[in-house]
């Protein structure tokens, strides 16, 4: 068992972290939990250098791929992968955009076909938790559009991972909304994680 946590969001006292590491700690248990903070340690943008390589198809050694494969490398080495996020402004923050442009590579992590783009990586579980302000199930006249989810959905099914699910702690507009959103966290961690006897022992 290897599980990758991807964390993303600015604040110190963020419920998607803390939901997020709860739920990698459970999946890791007896195994190894590799972190990799996107917010300490943004990945680079997309500049020319990096597009210049993609068009040449350049090999996995160019430097311009250099931190798209410790990225893509961390991937490939999870039996699992957790992403703990907050929305913003409908959609994933941008460190987590920054992340997907580099892990998300023509010739290398996808392949593209007449039929459409073909993922090259394995299958894997990945759990996507997603922590709001506001509203976003539902259909009251509150709620807010989601590209979180679809988005999600898109880019990793793109690179083979179509095994992902969601935890959404919706509505933090305070500590009790907060803490409550945490009780049903920890319940869906719970019942979606059986502690199995080996990962116990
Ligand atoms: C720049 C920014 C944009 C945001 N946009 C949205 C939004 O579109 N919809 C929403 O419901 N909440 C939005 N929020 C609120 C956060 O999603 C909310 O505070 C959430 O709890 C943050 O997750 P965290 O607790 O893990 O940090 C935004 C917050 C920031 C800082």
């Amino acid at each position: 068992v290897s599980v990758l946590l991807v964390q993303c969001s600015p604040r110190p006292n963020s419920a998607s972290r803390e939901a997020a590491g709860l739920l990698a700690a459970r999946l890791a248990m007896g195994g190894k939990l590799v972190r990799r903070d996107l917010v300490a340690d943004p990945p680079p943008l997309v500049d020319a250098g990096f597009v210049d390589a993609m068009r040449r198809r350049a090999g996995a050694d160019d430097p311009a791929f250099a931190a798209s494969e410790v990225l893509i490398a961390e991937l490939e080495a999870a039996s699992s992968v957790v992403i703990g996020l907050p929305m913003h402004n409908y959609t994933v923050p941008a460190v987590l955009k920054a992340w997907v442009d580099q892990v998300v590579r023509i010739g290398r992590s996808f392949d593209p076909t007449p039929a459409g783009k073909v993922g090259r990586l394995a299958d894997r579980p990945g759990f996507m938790v997603v922590a709001t302000g506001g509203v976003i199930s539902g259909d009251g006249p509150t709620r807010q559009p989601d590209f979180v989810t679809p988005y999600l959905i898109s880019v990793l099914g793109t690179i083979g991972i179509r095994n992902v699910c969601f935890l959404y702690l919706e509505a933090l507009r305070d500590a009790a909304a907060r803490e409550s959103a945490m009780v049903a966290a920890r319940k869906w961690i719970s019942a979606q994680i059986p502690l199995v006897p080996e990962a116990v022992s």
